[in-house]
């Protein structure tokens, strides 16, 4: 009798999980929320409906809300203020909600959101939309299964990064990434707007820098110049912001120079053969004094508190400092001993200059000895061969934000077989390695709980000669890295994350992106024919 009854329990509650399961897998949220339940019934949500925002802080959600009603699928959102009105979906102010925390729960005709913050609300409407994309539509409307929803993310930085000086893509190309990244939850958008081959950053006072910085690209030296106008940008600023992003310029100093270098050939500190005119000069205050005013002018178009400043592989020319009587000198008065020590010395003088803009200093992780401030610099660490790096700026008590190479460089191709983007010696990044890094795995080196801020996801653009390309190394890994920075290590499952994205690669081939398909192959890999577009393999060291 009892084996009989435990045997129902367990048949029921058996049940209950599959039950479960599969009503959790119709929604397809992807990051997977933090708590989840399907509730009895359906909700409709009526094409032509009313949207109550019951706090003002809600407004401006409220009408990208209403604006994504209207583009994606073609409905009417009322705005109103008026709390006695009955409306089909309910912004909610509630006080004890993290600032990106939100809860959403469905009645029959009612969808309630609250939230404490626009960043909480605007999470919501990913959520909300994402629902929406998959469920039944009519002429008359949309039904979605009823639900609840907890949710917020286990880290605050949830990156991405498009290198553009490489390659140019435009204004319409980075609006859609942040709609994309919107959809995902992802929050921090860092723009790498110069490098060698091209300046892409309108700077006033200093006009050449994309007049003469910004011609040519990796795969064409004469490509006309083309870069962002400080109108572009703050378009683009405004249009992700109004998505909860946070756009973080890249200004790279002092290696990765050379565009900036081509316009105002007096800055230079030299490079040699194949990287020329690789350095900013770290002896010559002109550089300081041009720099800074550069700064300025980006502090001003962006209102990111974080600017990034680089510092990476500055040994690729600076051996051009040891023939130099200028740099010889600034050693002696400054007794550093060698290259490195000049490039620690380089960025501690920018980040004083940052520090007058009240800014934050973001750099590369080859800056973890210049003794920087470690209340106002955080440090990516990039280099997945050099642990020992991640251990040291953790030890010396910095910010961080993990963007290994392995496996978080989208410029390394996703499968064995394809030819055109980066190896490293025989590993790639293949969409099941994005997806099961987990940060959580680097807690024990931290000396503070909160030391690891989030992940971002790097897309260099070497071999990213079209949009095609671009698409094809971002989608759908882009999915993956939602849920590595959103969800807990212990909500996430490959199996379930794989079920759902089934469904949103849907969404990619009705938004006609040339996406990577991991199941089957729907789109061949888009080829990079001539000589100069660099395909390589790094070699691990
Ligand atoms: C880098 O990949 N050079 C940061």
């Amino acid at each position: 009798m009892i084996t009989k009854k435990l045997g129902k329990a367990a048949a029921f509650i058996f049940l209950l999980t599959i039950n479960s399961s599969v009503t959790k897998a119709q929604l397809s949220l992807i990051p997977k929320p933090d708590f989840i339940q399907m509730t009895e019934g359906a909700y409709f949500f009526p094409s032509v409906s009313k949207i109550q925002i019951g706090d003002e802080a809600f407004d401006t959600v409220g009408r990208y809300l209403q604006k994504q009603l209207l583009s994606k699928f073609g409905y009417t959102g009322l705005i109103h203020h008026d709390k006695k009105q009955v409306s089909a979906i309910q912004f909610v102010h509630k006080q004890n909600l993290e600032s990106e925390e939100y809860e959403i729960k469905t009645a029959s005709s009612t969808l309630i959101i609250y939230a404490s913050s626009p960043a909480g609300a605007t999470h919501a409407v990913s959520s909300l939309l994402q629902a929406f994309s998959f469920g039944n539509k009519s002429a008359s409307g949309i039904t979605i299964p009823a639900f609840e929803i907890k949710d917020k993310p286990a880290y605050p930085w949830r990156g991405f990064m498009l290198d553009e000086s490489r390659h140019f893509f435009g204004k319409e190309k980075v609006k859609s990434i942040l709609d994309w990244m919107a959809f995902y939850k992802l929050n921090k958008f860092h723009w790498h707007l110069t490098d060698e081959p091209a300046w892409r950053l309108e700077i006033q006072k200093y006009p050449l820098l994309t007049l003469v910085g910004g011609i040519g690209s990796q795969t064409d030296p004469y490509a006309p110049a083309a870069y962002y106008t400080q109108a572009d940008i703050t378009e683009i600023v405004a249009y992700a912001q109004e998505r909860n992003i946070e756009v973080i310029p890249e200004i790279d100093m002092p290696g990765h120079a050379t565009a900036a270098n081509r316009a105002y050939p007096q800055l230079s500190g030299g490079g040699n053969d194949k990287h020329p005119d690789f350095t900013f000069h770290p002896a010559k205050d002109i550089t300081y004094s041009f720099l800074t005013q550069v700064l300025r002018e980006t502090k001003a178009l962006f209102p990111s508190s974080v600017i990034h400043l680089g510092g990476d592989e500055v040994s690729f020319g600076s051996e051009a400092w040891n023939s130099d009587t200028k740099v010889h000198d600034l050693k002696q008065k400054h007794d550093l001993k060698d290259n490195k020590a000049v490039e620690n010395y380089f960025m501690r003088r920018m980040a004083d200059s940052l520090k007058t803009m009240n800014a934050t200093l973001l750099a590369w992780d080859e800056m973890v000895d210049a003794d920087l401030s470690k209340e106002k610099t955080i440090l990516m660490w990039w280099r997945h061969d050099k642990p020992k790096q991640l251990k040291a700026i953790l030890k010396a008590g910095y910010k961080t934000i993990l963007t290994p190479r392995l496996p978080l460089y989208f410029d390394f191709v996703q499968e064995e077989s394809h030819k055109y983007g980066r190896k490293w010696g025989k590993l790639y990044n293949p969409l099941e390695n994005v997806y099961n890094f987990s940060p959580n795995n680097y807690a024990s080196l931290t000396t503070d709980k909160n030391q690891i801020l989030g992940i971002q996801g790097n897309l260099w653009t070497e071999t990213v000669i079209n949009t095609n390309r671009l698409d094809y190394l971002t989608f759908p890994r882009l999915a993956a890295l939602a849920e590595v920075g959103w969800t807990k290590s212990s909500n996430k499952n490959y199996l379930q994350f794989s079920e759902s994205l089934k469904k949103h690669l849907n969404l990619y081939r009705e938004a006609n992106l040339y996406y990577y398909d991991p199941f089957t192959n729907t789109h061949p890999e888009p080829v990079v024919i001539k000589k100069t577009q660099r395909v390589y393999i790094d070699n691990p060291e």
